[in-house]
């Protein structure tokens, strides 16, 4: 999967990742900018925020767990909120999210 990571300066940065890789793994083994990732993918943090502006069809539904904790970002929410931690490569084959303000 290619996920297209871009910040809030409207720079981009293209990974590839493996199947099963989440996109905050991605990120944080990739050292992207914005993506912190505290709790290590458990769905309790909210530090892996993003906004995904393609390829939202093809992802798995939002969990309980997950929503509750979208409901605890630093930078709003909105319609196109996930943790980045719960979306993972081979799901899609391309994906582009949109990083955050702040995470904290
Ligand atoms: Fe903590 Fe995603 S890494 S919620």
């Amino acid at each position: 999967t290619t996920i297209v990571f871009r910040q809030p300066d409207g720079s981009e940065r293209l990974i590839e990742a493996e199947a099963g890789t989440s996109v905050m793994q991605a990120a944080i083994l990739n050292g992207v900018e914005g993506i912190v990732g505290e709790c290590g993918g458990s769905a309790m943090c909210a530090t892996c925020h993003v906004h995904v502006e393609e390829g939202a069809d093809g992802l798995d539904a939002i969990g309980d767990t997950e929503s509750e904790m979208l409901d605890c970002t630093a930078s709003p929410r909105d319609a196109c909120s996930r943790l980045s931690c719960q979306l993972f490569a081979g799901q899609v084959e391309r994906i582009a999210v949109r990083v955050p303000e702040r995470q904290v």
